[in-house]
């Protein structure tokens, strides 16, 4: 709009039709605020026609006065009334964006539950824990040689076998997806300072085939004690207590003669188990012996001053004559609903 050189009613009912259809017309409060400054503020057409009020001789000062007075207090009630509608309106936009349909049925949320296997587990490390043994882990990769070669294995021992052993491409990097848990007495060793009391809970794996009671990838946990005058009876010592913390004051162990490459003399390891559900009885549940002295050396470490105890034994055995599970498919399917029914214990 040209510069007006007078107040006229003419310049002064334009500016204010001008304003008027603008503010009709302006849809949100943000085009509102822009009409606001274009025809109420201080460059709009009637604060320049007020501005000429300086020129205005005297005596028409006053219906000059009143004529732009009256055009920006009609503008300004404008402007209020529309930026009322539109608030109002857009409250009542926002109301319905934020409606909660608080009669819409919940969507069902069900917590899951911790694995028997792993808490069963740490009920186990707990009982070593209590009697101030360390708990380590080892990698499930390994290493040919801390799988089988640091622990005794001849270089034709059939567990190193196609059949029994994931052997990890490519065969010159000699690796395996463990076998057991006891590549870790190694580890522990090389890793310490004696005297070394470490316990260690994990998963292994062998090439069978998924039945009611086998699975490629289990639990194992593995004992390893070195210290300066441990014998075979620190050995069973710590076994009984251990089993009477885990199956009850009446459980006890047997050790039957056996042989693993890794522990000279070597035992199987049976457990009576006084609240069997097919009654009490003796059941095989891993293998023990007091540490080889080669693995013993193969850690630097002098046989002739320390001596030491291992032990390995199954976690999925554990659990089934423990809670009596009777198929292994229930441990591996990962059915929150299974593991569900042992709460927070085992
Ligand atoms: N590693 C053996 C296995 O998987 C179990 C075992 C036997 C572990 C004797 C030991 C041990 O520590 O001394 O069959």
């Amino acid at each position: 709009m040209s510069d007006p050189t007078e107040i006229s009613e003419e310049a002064v009912s334009a500016a204010v039709t001008a304003a008027l259809t603008a503010i009709s017309s302006a849809a949100d409060s943000a085009a509102l605020r822009v009409v606001r400054t274009e025809h109420a503020g201080d460059a709009s057409p009637l604060a320049r026609l007020n501005a000429l009020m300086r020129t205005v001789p005297n005596d028409r000062k006053a219906a000059a006065g009143k004529l732009v007075g009256q055009a920006r207090g009609q503008v300004s009630q404008a402007l209020t009334a529309r930026e009322a509608e539109i608030g109002a309106a857009e409250a009542q936009a926002q109301l319905a964006a934020e409606t909660v349909d608080v009669t819409a049925a919940a969507s069902a949320w069900r917590p899951g539950a911790r694995h028997p296997l792993s808490l069963l587990q740490e009920r186990v490390a707990d009982v070593f824990v209590g009697m101030g043994w360390e708990v380590a882990e080892g990698p499930e990769l390994e290493s040919e040689w801390f799988n089988f070669d640091a622990l005794n294995f001849d270089e034709d021992h059939p567990a190193r076998a196609m059949q029994d052993t994931f052997f990890v491409d490519p065969p010159e990097a000699h690796l395996v997806l463990r076998t057991h848990t006891s590549p870790v007495q190694m580890r522990a060793l090389l890793s310490r300072e004696l005297p070394v009391y470490v316990v260690s809970p994990g998963r292994v794996f062998r090439t069978d085939e998924l039945d009611a009671t086998h699975t490629p990838v289990f639990h194992q946990i593995e004992g390893i004690a070195v210290d300066k005058g441990l014998t075979m009876a620190h050995l069973r010592g710590t076994l009984d207590h251990f089993v009477k913390a885990m199956f009850g004051p009446e459980a006890k162990v047997r050790l039957r003669p056996n042989y693993f490459p890794f522990t000279e003399p070597s035992a199987e390891l049976d457990l009576w188990h006084p609240t069997f559900k097919e009654g009490a009885r003796w059941i095989e549940w891993g293998g023990c012996g007091m540490v080889n002295a080669n693995v013993l050396r193969s850690a630097g470490i002098d046989p002739e001053v320390y001596s030491g105890f291992a032990f390995g034994v199954g976690v999925e055995r554990a659990l089934m004559f423990r809670n009596d599970v009777k198929d292994m498919h229930d441990m591996v399917e990962g059915d929150v609903r299974f593991s569900q029914q042992y709460g927070m214990t085992v």
